[in-house]
């Protein structure tokens, strides 16, 4: 808004006072929501406007509406060029030290909390789940690990609120092949964050979101001296492959799982229980490629 001419005029000039532009921006939103909620919108056109200090108002408005989008079935967020935040895919879970926690898609705004979770992994585990020593995280970089596209990438977050206080406590993410049908995993927790079922339960959850996505197959690379992520991708139920350069390849075949999705159960999951358990089997993938982000 604050590129457009009009914009100054809505700062008020002469005597007019200025335009309730909070109003505005809210109206905006919820414009945007309705073209986001009804594909059979071709045009619409509001005109005029009218802002004032206290109240916002459409004077006359014209839609025109695609008949065949009206007739024929459409596919939710189709018609749209970057998916909508998947809120389908939050649920609540429980670490095995009692605290509960929100598992739930990635988001743009995450960006402070992802580098603080950054600032805690331990050099380690940086080089165990890159390969190399990652020091600094550059701003390009913390954007693109956290501004994602949900209909290309799936990365699941666990979020712990405690205090008033929100913090990230670890990551699984799986990038697409441009088909869609095959990914690849890769998964961290913060130190002070291991060992309590949380890396299983995050490998766990972001398969059956893989799964809801029809992808296929997901594999993960490791170092073959990583023990802790090769036992818990056999846990999982992936192939483990040990490769000659020195790292692991895990494949799981996700059209041999019988297991359906259901996206309800996870919205119903307000309530925090369920535990950690998975099953077992794991394999890596081949090394000197660029490391998939956090
Ligand atoms: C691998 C990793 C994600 C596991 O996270 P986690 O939250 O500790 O995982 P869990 O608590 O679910 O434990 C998974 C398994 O790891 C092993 N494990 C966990 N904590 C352990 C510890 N302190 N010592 C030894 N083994 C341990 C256990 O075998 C456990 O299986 P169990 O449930 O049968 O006991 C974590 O160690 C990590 O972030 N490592 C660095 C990054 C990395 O290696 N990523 C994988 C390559 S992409």
């Amino acid at each position: 808004m604050e590129e457009t001419k009009v914009y100054q005029l809505l700062k008020g000039y002469r005597n007019m006072p200025p335009a309730n532009v909070k109003m505005l921006q809210e109206l905006l939103v919820l414009f945007s929501q309705m073209l986001v909620d009804f594909p059979e919108l071709k045009e619409v056109d509001v005109n005029p406007l009218f802002v004032s200090e206290n109240d916002a108002f459409a004077f006359d408005a014209r839609i025109v509406i695609d008949r065949r989008k009206v007739l024929e079935h459409q596919e939710p967020h189709k018609h749209l060029v970057i998916t909508p935040y998947p809120k389908r895919y939050e649920t609540r879970w429980r670490l095995r030290d009692g605290r509960d926690i929100l598992l739930r898609p990635i988001k743009p705004e995450d960006e402070p909390m992802w580098l603080e979770m950054f600032q805690s992994f331990s050099e380690e585990s940086v080089r165990l789940r890159f390969f190399q020593v990652i020091k600094d995280t550059p701003h390009e970089m913390r954007v693109r690990y956290c501004n994602i596209d949900y209909d290309r990438e799936v990365a699941i977050v666990a979020e712990l609120n405690e205090d008033g206080r929100k913090r990230l406590l670890g990551v699984a993410r799986v990038g697409l092949e441009p088909d869609g049908r095959t990914g690849e995993l890769a998964f961290i927790v913060a130190d002070p964050w291991q060992g309590l079922g949380l890396g299983t339960k995050l490998v766990d959850h972001t398969i059956d979101v893989c799964k809801d996505m029809k992808v296929e197959s997901i594999y993960a690379i490791m170092l073959q001296e990583n023990t802790r992520a090769i036992s818990l991708m056999r846990k999982m139920g992936f192939e483990v492959h040990f490769l000659t350069d020195g790292t692991a390849r895990a494949v799981l075949d996700l059209k041999e799982e019988e297991e359906q999705y259901v996206p309800e159960e996870m919205e119903a999951a307000e309530e925090p229980p369920v535990r950690p358990e998975q099953v077992e089997t794991p394999a890596p993938q081949p090394a000197g490629k660029e490391p998939l982000p956090t």
